[in-house]
Parts: structure tokens; C-alpha cells; sequence
């Protein structure tokens, strides 16, 4: 058995040392780590995987791309995409900044709650512009459910949806300023008033539902706040909140939902070690959380 080669292509001037050990833990043997990669960089790194292992051997070789600016990690992810060919392929995790694996940890416990018949349920994702509330936000329409998407800035909000609709065909998708009025009728109230699940996915430490929010949104069945740094983003849930019945409400917190997401992690890891077709983004990672539970 060849030892395991994890090729850890990162747009950061340093690699994470949280990736590059999460892959040790996952079973890499050896990590090649490489700093401030951009997509013509990423070429020749790929190609040296590529070309140097035969057969099956080909499988214990694997990419994974990182770094904390998204954009930039997914344009190296399209060229690494565009230069295999053929069969002689690598598996490929991408995860920048934890997004993708995060995103399908929350779609995983919330789509616990929501499943069966009966009409489409709708999601509120405050913190909906961030490159963890776009995720949760288009995994979710791409289930069915009526999204709409928080901002502090309605045009912000509203582009948002309308890019995630792009990508998903038939996606129901709207923005709403998520700094707006509570009172009845008021577009805020009424989107929260109408939700059956509320995602907080805004920047560490910014309180995106508060007690009044929470108020209005009193008819949601479940609750996840993603943000670890303390105040919470909806006030009332505690990090490690993992559905926590409140009333009829069931509230998950950061490390609540953190727990899958290493679990959706190292599972995706040991997969682009056995499989050198797999190519793992937010829809396959949400697969990934399913099938783990
Ligand atoms: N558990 C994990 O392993 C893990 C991994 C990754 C991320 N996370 C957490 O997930 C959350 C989302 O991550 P992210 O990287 O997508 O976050 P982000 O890009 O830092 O922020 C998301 C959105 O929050 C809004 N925002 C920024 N400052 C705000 C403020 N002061 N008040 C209200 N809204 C504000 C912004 O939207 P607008 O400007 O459009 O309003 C922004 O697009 C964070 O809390 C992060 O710590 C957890």
C-alpha cells in the first residue's frame, strides 16, 4: 500500500496547520504543504501528482484546497478541475476556510428537523452574503426550501440571491435587510414570522437575531447559530447547543454543529484517498454529512 500523499494547495501566505492536521488525523502519511498558491501555481502541483503514481496507486494521492479567501481558493479549485484529463484524475476536497464543511454540518441538522411532505419549509440565513451563509443558503434551495437570505445591506442580500438562483435551477430565493424593522408587516418581521428554520451565519461576535428577533421568529422550529465568538448571533443559544428543545424550539450552537463538520471532514478526507474521481464541494460534503448521520 502506497503511503498517503495529501498535495495541500492553500491561497494563504502560510497553509492552515488546522487542515494539515486534520489530515494527519484523517490518515495522511505525507502532507505537501504549499502557501500563496494561485491558479497558475497550481498547475505544475497538480501535474506532479498526477504523473508520478500508476493504477491504483493513483488513489493514495489527493488535493486539498484551503485558505481563508474563498474566491480565490475557488478559482484555483476550477484549475485544478481543468487540468486533469482523461482517467488520470486526483480526488480533490475543497474546503476554504472551513466553508463548505461548515455549511453542510448546519444543512445536515437542520434538514433533520425539516424533512417530509407537505409544502416547501423556509429558511431565514442571516450573515446570508458571507461565504458560509451562501452556501447554507443555495445547499438549502437546492433541497426545495424557500430561502431568504439576511444582510445589512438589501442590495447586498438581494445579488446574493439572485447568483445562487443562477446556480440553482428552479431555486426560490430572496434577500431581506436583516437590520430592518420588527413591527408587524414589516419585511423583516414577516420573513421571520413565516420561517420554519433561522441560520445565523454572520461574522464572529455580531449578534444577528436578538431577544426581539427571536420574538418574531417564534414560529421556527429550529435555530442555528454558527458563530462560536461570544455575544452569540441568536440570542438564547449557547455554542454547544446541539438541538436543545426550547419550548418547541430546537436550537444548535457552533460547536453543536462543529462536531459534524469534523465528522463531514476526516470522512471526506478518507474519501479522495479511496476514490481519485471524487472532486467534494458543499453538495457532496452534504451527501457526505447524511450518510454519517
Ligand atoms: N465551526 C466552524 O468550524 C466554523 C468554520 C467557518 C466559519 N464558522 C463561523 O461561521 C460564521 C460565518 O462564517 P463566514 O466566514 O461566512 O463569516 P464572515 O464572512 O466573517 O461574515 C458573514 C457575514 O456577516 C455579516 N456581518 C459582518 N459583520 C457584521 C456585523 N458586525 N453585524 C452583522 N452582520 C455582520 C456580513 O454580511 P453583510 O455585510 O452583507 O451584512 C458577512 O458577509 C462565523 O461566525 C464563523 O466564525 C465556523
Amino acid at each position: 500500500m502506497p503511503k498517503r500523499v495529501l498535495i495541500q494547495l492553500d491561497c494563504d501566505p502560510q497553509p492552515s496547520t488546522f487542515d494539515s492536521i486534520v489530515a494527519v488525523d484523517a490518515g495522511a502519511d505525507v502532507l505537501l504543504r504549499h502557501g500563496g498558491v494561485t491558479p497558475d501555481a497550481a498547475v505544475p502541483l497538480v501535474h506532479g501528482g498526477m504523473f508520478t503514481r500508476g493504477g491504483s496507486d493513483l488513489a493514495s494521492t489527493a488535493i486539498f484546497i484551503g485558505g481563508s479567501d474563498v474566491a480565490a481558493a475557488e478559482a484555483v479549485a476550477r484549475r485544478v478541475a481543468a487540468t486533469f484529463f482523461g482517467p488520470v484524475r486526483l480526488g480533490v476536497l475543497v474546503d476554504p476556510s472551513g466553508a463548505n464543511t461548515t455549511a453542510a454540518a448546519a444543512v445536515v441538522a437542520a434538514l433533520r428537523h425539516l424533512g417530509g411532505g407537505g409544502p416547501p419549509a423556509r429558511a431565514v440565513v442571516l450573515g446570508g452574503t458571507g461565504p458560509v451563509g451562501q452556501r447554507v443558503g443555495r445547499l438549502l434551495a437546492r433541497r426545495g426550501l424557500e430561502v431568504t437570505l439576511g444582510s445589512r445591506s438589501l442590495e447586498r442580500a438581494e445579488a446574493t440571491a439572485r447568483s445562487i438562483a443562477e446556480q440553482v435551477p428552479g431555486a426560490h430565493l430572496r434577500g431581506v435587510a436583516s437590520h430592518g424593522s420588527l413591527s408587524p408587516g414589516a419585511p423583516l418581521a414577516a420573513v421571520l414570522a413565516a420561517a420554519d428554520l433561522v441560520v445565523a451565519a454572520g461574522a464572529a461576535g455580531a449578534v444577528l437575531l436578538d431577544a426581539a428577533g427571536r420574538e418574531a421568529a417564534a414560529s421556527a422550529r429550529v435555530l442555528i447559530d454558527l458563530n462560536a465568538v461570544p455575544p452569540a448571533g441568536i440570542t438564547g443559544i449557547v455554542a454547544s447547543d446541539k438541538g436543545r428543545a426550547d419550548g418547541p424550539q430546537l436550537l444548535y450552537g457552533a460547536l453543536g454543529v462543529g462536531g459534524t463538520k469534523m465528522k463531514i471532514h476526516r470522512a471526506a478526507l478518507e474519501r479522495i484517498f479511496s476514490q481519485s474521481d471524487a472532486f467534494l464541494d458543499a453538495e457532496e460534503l452534504l451527501a457526505i454529512g447524511e450518510s454519517i448521520g
